[in-house]
């Protein structure tokens, strides 16, 4: 069998995260060798079962690119003449629509749409010749995408086997206000440390993010078991592999829906709404079991009796919502199965920094007197968040959520010893 280059893109800050991931699915699924950790991926090799299990099970990944070849160039003639030798025929036909896609970082051409079009020309001469036809071109659900990355000197061809990014997994109906990626989400609940067993809450979780992310991990259901890849349209993908690998993990989320027990997975949110969309993610994911709960983040009390990991991605930039009647605390039903209320009244809304500030100190205030023993992970672009909630981070990791570069403060709720002042 064929061994291939692949490189797997993720956001920034989860290289390291993603590389322990992929080799994990080496050793559980496919056999692949990891390879260099660069700045935005992974590289690794191995036959297309590594590149099938990547695509199915890795939840850090954005895709998987199949590398086809590499070298220098000095023009768009150059690009050109090299794409045109590649056996684009190999890999798919005439009748498949196309779409090419450029990166360039410190390229000396004048422009990357001109040297996308020489790309794009040179496959489509290549297929018109080989293959009597040249294919259309869609870029928005295209069967086939090409990448092409050009540095200073060398330009790079792959062929991409995964079509939508991976972080869409097929369960999300209503993306929320600002939802985290779900690759973001799953990448730093492994920097958390977080394993099944342990109780996980997130007390701001929006359309469910963290919590389905946590949920699927526990029940073994693979983040891919519920879509479809580019590679089911590129020619000599190893089908009979891919159906054993995709009959396994609709196994296993069958199995999945019969396991009822505790999972120690809560979330929780001030808005109704966002719980409804939260509870609907979460059925369509496979994981309707999860407790969720309307609460106020400024009054929240540990959901377990045990401690564990506490994250949130609270609202930046935008107006903080501190809803319900003053001195009401938990806005639900008495337990973490409630079902959340729709459209709940909004009283005592505040805006503006001050506001901002009191909300974070009061957030800062609840998990120290509650959450002893917990640690606590939040993620935001503001920097100065510690300082707000008045705790001290034991540790802060940069993250990209798209192009916004944040902090992941890590708390460790253990001591009154943390406070500020
Ligand atoms: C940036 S969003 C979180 C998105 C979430 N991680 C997801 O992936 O969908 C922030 C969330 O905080 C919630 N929120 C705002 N004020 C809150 C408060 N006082 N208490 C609890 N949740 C609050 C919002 O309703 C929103 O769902």
């Amino acid at each position: 069998m064929s061994t291939f280059e692949f490189f797997s893109p993720c956001p920034r800050g989860l290289e390291a995260a993603l590389a322990a991931e992929i080799a994990e699915i080496g050793a559980q699924h496919a056999p692949l060798d990891t390879g260099a950790t660069v700045p935005g991926g992974v590289h690794f090799a191995g036959d297309w079962r590594a590149a099938m299990a990547v695509n199915l099970h890795s939840r850090i990944a954005s895709r998987v690119l199949l590398r086809l070849a590499v070298r220098s160039y000095r023009s768009e003639n150059d690009i050109y003449s090299f794409a045109r030798e590649q056996a684009w025929e190999q890999w798919f036909g005439p009748r498949q629509t196309l779409r090419i896609d450029m990166t360039a970082v410190k390229s000396p051409l004048k422009s990357v749409d001109f040297a996308t079009l020489k790309v794009k020309d040179a496959i489509c001469d290549r297929l018109r010749e080989r293959a009597g036809d040249r294919p259309n071109i869609d870029t928005v659900a295209p069967d086939v995408r090409v990448f092409v990355f050009l540095d200073a000197t060398h330009c790079t061809l792959y062929l991409d086997t995964t079509g939508e990014p991976l972080f869409k997994r097929g369960w999300r109906l209503d993306k929320g206000a600002a939802p985290l990626r779900e690759n973001l989400a799953a990448g730093i609940l492994r920097l958390t440390g977080w394993t099944p067993g342990t109780p996980l809450y997130d007390p701001m979780c929006g359309s469910g993010t963290f919590v389905a992310e946590a949920a699927q991990l526990a029940l073994g259901i693979a983040p891919g078991s519920d879509r479809r890849f580019a590679f089911e349209k590129i020619r000599q993908y190893d089908i009979t592999a891919w159906q054993a690998m995709k009959v396994a993990a609709l196994d296993a989320r069958r199995a999945a829906r019969a396991r009822t027990g505790d999972l120690g997975i809560y979330g929780s949110d001030i808005s109704g709404d966002m719980l409804v969309k939260a509870r609907a993610n979460l059925e369509r994911a496979g994981a309707p079991g999860i407790a969720l709960k309307q609460v106020d983040a400024r009054f929240l009390s540990a959901p377990s009796a045990t401690p564990g990991v506490l994250v949130a991605n609270p609202p930046y930039g935008e107006r903080i919502e501190v809803r319900g009647r003053r001195g009401q605390r938990d806005l639900g039903d008495d337990g973490w199965d409630s079902a959340p209320q729709r459209g709940d009244a909004r009283v005592g809304e505040r805006e503006g920094t001050g506001a901002d500030a009191d909300f974070f100190k009061a957030f800062g205030d609840t998990l120290k007197q509650n959450f002893a023993g917990w640690h606590a992970y939040v993620l935001t672009a503001d920097r100065g968040l510690p300082g707000l909630m008045r705790l001290r981070e034991s540790l802060k990791t940069p993250l990209f959520n798209g192009a916004i570069e944040c902090r992941l403060f890590r708390f460790d709720l253990i001591s009154g010893s943390l406070r500020r002042g």
